[in-house]
């Protein structure tokens, strides 16, 4: 049956990362016979310029019929001072929520060739293998009540952390059996010290720990696992936690490997759609230079082999053409430590002689 795919460029270097991703893609498609649909929309700023939305319902109706949407990258200065409905973030929110993409995965890993672009000592970061399980329609982002009071003596603003048991449930699952697939350690992260919505999520998991045997469990606060992350990353393997923490857990993660322009992501449904996108976002300082990093776009393009497009040998390929293209020194300017470096426009072109020649 043809697998129906949506690609959503957005603005900055979002476009950018995209063109060099279909043209993987399209290598694929070709090479092998695949029967894939392909439908290129704006969405963000680039779709508030042309339709006054930064997700028009059109593009929100191509999604739902999608197995997998590639989603390059939203937002930038020249939308900032518009009203949240119809700021480019907006459209992130919207398609995760109304996609019911609960489960965000987030790997952070390193290429031990580019372990001196990170920022943390070498000894401390070889080898880094994290996968980040956060849970993403949920928790204080989308939480009721929520709101501004700008008629009280003082004005307030407020938002509820909340989560339900069958919330709780589902990513813990999806986490647990990502740990039985790795190295079977699972950190759940809360700040069960302070808050009633972490003791609940502490209790389910705990719980839930009895039916996965062979994964070792253990609890951390959130601001100690931001600590951890820095001295000690690789004491971690699958990490679970809400939506905020992730949030913010993620972005640590990332910054570990010293280039946040190779780390993708995907979001994904019950029955694995979903939404594929670079951790990365629009980068609007470096847009239209032609010196953006596309990897973490063509590595999102992975997770969709994978997850939702059921072409798993496809995405290992895709995964030891980008190792083989790090190890023969190919750099784009963000890893090449001020050496010389090749475009963005030329990455997609060496991945397929690449996989040309595997
Ligand atoms: C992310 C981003 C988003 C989030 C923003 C852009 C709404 O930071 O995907 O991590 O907070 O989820
Ligand atoms: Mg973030």
């Amino acid at each position: 049956m043809t697998k129906k795919i949506l690609a959503l460029p957005g603005d900055g270097i979002g476009k950018e990362v995209m063109a060099s991703t279909l043209n993987v893609l399209h290598y694929l498609i070709e090479s092998h016979d695949l029967d894939f649909l392909i439908t290129e929309m704006n969405v963000g700023g680039a779709a508030y310029d042309v339709e006054g939305s930064p997700i028009p319902n059109s593009v929100l109706e191509e999604a739902k019929k999608s197995d997998a949407v590639l989603f390059g990258a939203v937002g930038g200065e020249k939308w900032d001072n518009l009203e949240w409905d119809l700021r480019p973030e907006n459209a992130l929110l919207t398609l995760r929520k109304e996609l019911n993409l609960f489960a965000n995965l987030r790997p952070a890993f390193l290429f031990n060739e580019l372990s001196n672009a990170s920022p943390i000592k070498k000894e401390i970061i070889n080898n880094l293998d994290i996968l980040i399980v956060r849970e993403l329609t949920g928790g204080v982002y989308f939480g009721e009540p929520r709101g501004m009071n700008n008629d009280a003596e003082p004005n307030y603003a407020f938002n509820t952390m909340i989560y339900n048991e069958d919330e709780i449930r589902r990513i813990a699952k999806v986490a647990f059996e990502a740990a039985q697939k790795r190295n079977r350690r699972l950190c759940s992260v809360d700040k069960a010290n302070v808050l009633e919505v972490s003791k609940f999520w502490r209790s389910i998991v705990t719980e839930m720990s009895d039916d996965y045997p062979d994964v070792e469990l253990s609890h951390q606060l959130a601001d100690n696992t931001a600590m951890q992350l820095v001295l000690d990353p690789n004491q971690f393997d699958v990490i679970v936690s809400s939506n905020l923490f992730g949030d913010i857990l993620s972005d640590i993660a990332g910054t570990l490997t010293g280039s946040i322009g190779m780390l993708p992501s995907a979001s994904l449904d019950s029955s694995f759609r979903g939404m594929y996108e670079p951790c990365h976002g629009s980068a609007p300082d470096i847009a239209g230079q032609d010196i953006a990093n596309p990897l973490a776009m063509i590595s999102s393009l992975s997770m969709a082999l994978k997850f939702s497009l059921k072409e798993e040998n496809l995405s290992k390929k895709l995964d030891e053409s980008i190792k083989t293209y790090i190890k023969n020194g190919y750099r784009t300017k963000d890893i090449s430590a001020g050496k010389a470096h090749i475009k963005t426009s030329e990455v997609s072109d060496i991945i397929i002689d690449i996989l040309k020649n595997e």
